[in-house]
């Protein structure tokens, strides 16, 4: 499978901060080309199926009140090794664990509120950026 491919989502804690240009700078500086980008509001039965994988825990419920709190930023973003290369510019999960100049350390207030997604496989990359963006030419061929 192709490994040039990533997802993200700038989220309505970012969004509402008045964060996307800088946010979208750095992702430009650090050499992703961004071949798809909508502002749009999830639905609860949008986050609900995109973050399926996380029905079980015990955030979930908060998780979906959060990301269909405000608008967000999806994109699909492309570069060598773009999964890896992208959530090392975005720091971990928890903003407080990290590093220094990641987007995550600059920008988000908390583990919940996390100010970015990163797809975390190429697999996923790919389900994620259909799941926005079904129609793109990318997938047809
Ligand atoms: P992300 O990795 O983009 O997608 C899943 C999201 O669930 C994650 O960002 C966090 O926003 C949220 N999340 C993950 N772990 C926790 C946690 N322990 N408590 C609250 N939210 C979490």
């Amino acid at each position: 499978m192709e490994n040039n491919i990533t997802f993200t989502m700038i989220k309505p804690d970012a969004v509402n901060k008045g964060y996307i240009g800088a946010i979208l700078n750095q992702i430009n500086n650090a050499g992703f080309e961004i071949i798809a980008m909508k502002l749009t509001k999830l639905s609860k039965e949008e986050a609900s199926k995109f973050y399926q994988i996380h029905e079980e825990k015990p955030f979930f419920n908060d998780l979906i009140k959060y990301m269909t709190s405000g608008c967000i930023v999806a994109a699909i973003l492309k570069k060598d090794n773009a999964v890896e290369s992208f959530r090392k510019l975005i720091g971990s999960t928890n903003p407080a664990e990290a590093d220094e100049g990641t987007i995550r350390k600059l920008y988000a207030e908390s583990i919940s509120a996390n100010a970015i997604h990163g797809s975390d496989s190429d697999e996923n990359a790919i389900v994620e950026s259909k799941f926005h963006f079904e129609d793109i030419e990318i997938f047809n061929h």
